[in-house]
């Protein structure tokens, strides 16, 4: 008895199916497959309530009609999933303890997964464009996001089978060079890479520059003067700008490292330089752009706010009226390398929810402009998250109205994770106590930046993420490490003693093999809308359904039967929770 990876998506296939054969039901019938309350079903289908007020028929009768023709087509054994109508005409779906234990036996570990999870995105070529920070300013909390929710919805897309490209998008040919640059000169600073308060200087001497330019017109003239001469290739300003690059992306890359991120490429808004005048030339002879007061831009009719007749006017400037390029064009020059030379099929873009209008005019453009040109437009998603506040429910600052650095952020949650690790195990050695201490101010960080839904806004605080309870990092952590030293105190190796385990029995066994089947659903759904949060609450929930069947059922039994059914439970929860830890991009540890 082979048993399904994903029961939610077979059932949901098979209900579609069957409905072809009510013609009441209408064409293209969604079933609205859902997880179920688990005290009276694993799944619930709504769908039939819709459709039957649609068509004005009884729901129950049209549900019990539906019904007959999914047994009636053969897909469906009643030995793995009972079935009834229920309420006003739900469809309720109960996975039996044989479909239960089916599961757990096949699908035991990573490499299980990651074959079924392949289903999803399979021979894809995603590109992933993160965490792509502006150069030439050193990490601060602002980036904490791109970092985190980027690693963690490349990870989910790459273990569900994408060839994925990490490309990290610098924006190394802004407007601010013109400025930095001229600062530099006025400062008569020379710029040594290699010293470690190189990026520090930078920072100053930019934040001097832009002071200087707001203050007097001359001078910003001047700034403008230095990013022309610079665009067009002026051999002084171009070393300057590299050497720029450099310091800012070795910092960058002290910070990644920290965070696990290995970008596969970095192509910058630079890189596109020469890539521009192709799209201007292609949107103007498929008659997508215009000039408009020396400008080239792009309406888009069809949407009130982009329109022409808007109030504010909001075109999509593709090239500026002094004729260099922006934002816009390099991201359509970039949107062509990735279809052309990337082969993208798929190109994801995280950035925080201000740029929405940005990708939405992009992907409007980029649209009409491969339609025009006959060319394939890859599926195209803006990965878009809110803000961090802190607990007075403003941006997170420093007193001096500064952004908090990344690395500040890092160094105190390790401080702090020290404090809680030391109370709770006094007795490790120090050194071990400080690294566990790193991992888990780590994972704090990511996990309460990815358990709450990325488009709010959400608010920062120490004494919640690095709490051992609730839905948190530590608690995750430490719920996987109590696993682990199951097997250890019985001298077996996580997986061992499992041979011959026979389906689950009691209730709390039930409901724990029932959240361990969950998992499939919860990647599916965090891959579909690219959410990792669905992935964090599913975790919680393991964990405490974990907690549940350890407090109400022993592991290390006489009943051989019994002992190794309960340690089959224990190893794929402990592998369960270290895969889904690992895909939020925390490294589970061994002891804690
Ligand atoms: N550098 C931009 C910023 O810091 C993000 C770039 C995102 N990627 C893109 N292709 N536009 O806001």
């Amino acid at each position: 008895m082979s048993a399904w990876f994903n029961p939610a998506r077979e059932l949901d296939a098979l209900l579609r199916q069957a409905a072809a054969s009510v013609p009441a039901l209408g064409a293209g019938f969604n079933p609205e497959l859902k997880p179920s309350d688990p005290r009276h079903a694993d799944f619930q289908a709504n769908g039939v309530l819709g459709a039957a007020k649609q068509a004005k028929a009884n729901p129950r009768a049209l549900a019990t009609q539906l019904l007959e023709a999914l047994r009636a087509g053969g897909g469906l054994d009643e030995r793995l999933v009972q079935v009834e109508v229920a309420g006003p005409g739900f469809i309720n779906f109960k996975l039996t303890p044989a479909a239960l234990g089916a599961w757990l036996r096949e699908y035991r570990d990573e490499s299980r997964w990651r074959a079924g999870a392949a289903r999803l995105m399979g021979g894809r070529k995603v590109v992933i464009d993160y965490p792509s920070p502006n150069t030439a300013k050193q990490m601060h909390v602002g980036h904490l996001r791109p970092i985190v929710i980027g690693e963690a919805v490349a990870r989910l897309i790459e273990f569900c089978g994408a060839d994925l490209v990490r490309d990290n998008h610098i924006g190394d040919w802004g407007t601010n060079f013109g400025v930095l640059i001229l600062a530099i000169r006025r400062a008569g600073f020379q710029l040594d890479a290699k010293s470690p308060t190189a990026l520090e200087d930078l920072e100053r001497l930019y934040k001097e520059g832009s002071a200087a330019t707001k203050a007097d017109p001359a001078l910003m003239d001047a700034a403008r003067a230095e990013l022309a001469k610079l665009q067009s290739g002026d051999l002084a300003n171009s070393a300057l700008w590299k050497q720029i690059v450099e310091v800012s992306n070795a910092a960058c890359q002290r910070s990644y490292d920290q965070f696990g991120l290995k970008t596969d490429v970095i192509l910058g808004e630079s890189f596109y330089r020469d890539k521009v005048d192709q799209v201007y030339a292609e949107l103007a002879k498929h008659g997508l752009a215009e000039e408009s007061e020396g400008a080239l831009v792009v309406w888009h009719d069809e949407e009130p706010r982009f329109s022409r007749d808007a109030e504010t006017k909001m075109p999509f400037i593709v090239r500026k009226k002094d004729g260099s390029s922006n934002y816009a064009s390099t991201d359509l020059a970039t949107l062509l390398y990735r279809a052309e030379h990337l082969k993208a099929d798929e190109i994801v873009y995280v950035t925080d929810g201000r740029q929405q209008d940005h990708f939405h005019q992009l992907f409007l453009t980029g649209a009409k402009w491969f339609k025009a040109s006959g060319r394939q437009l890859p599926r195209l998603r803006h990965v878009w998250f809110g803000t961090i506040l802190g607990e007075d429910g403003k941006a997170i600052k420093t007193k001096s109205g500064d952004p908090v650095r990344l690395q500040e952020l890092i160094d105190e949650a390790a401080a702090k994770a020290f404090e809680a690790v030391s109370a709770k195990s006094p007795d490790l050695p120090e050194a071990e106590r400080r690294a566990i201490a790193r991992a888990v101010g780590v994972g704090a960080l990511r996990y309460a930046d990815l358990s709450s839904n990325r488009t709010m806004d959400y608010t920062f605080s120490w004494s919640k993420l690095l709490a051992f309870e609730g839905n948190t990092a530590p608690y995750l952590m430490y719920a996987g490490v109590r696993v682990r030293s199951i097997f250890r105190k019985a001298g077996l190796s996580v997986g061992q003693g499992e041979e011959g385990a026979d389906d689950p029995v009691t209730p709390a066994e039930i409901a724990l093999a029932r959240k361990l089947v969950a998992f499939t659903a919860a990647l599916d759904q965090s891959l579909e809308e690219l959410r990792p949060h669905h992935l964090c609450t599913y975790l919680h929930e393991l964990a405490s359904a974990y907690g549940a069947f350890y407090a109400a059922d022993s592991v290390i039994v006489d009943d051989p039967a019994v002992k190794a059914r309960r340690l089959m439970l224990c190893a794929r929860t402990s592998a369960v929770l270290e895969c889904g830890l690992r895909l939020l991009g925390i490294e589970p540890l061994e002891r804690m």
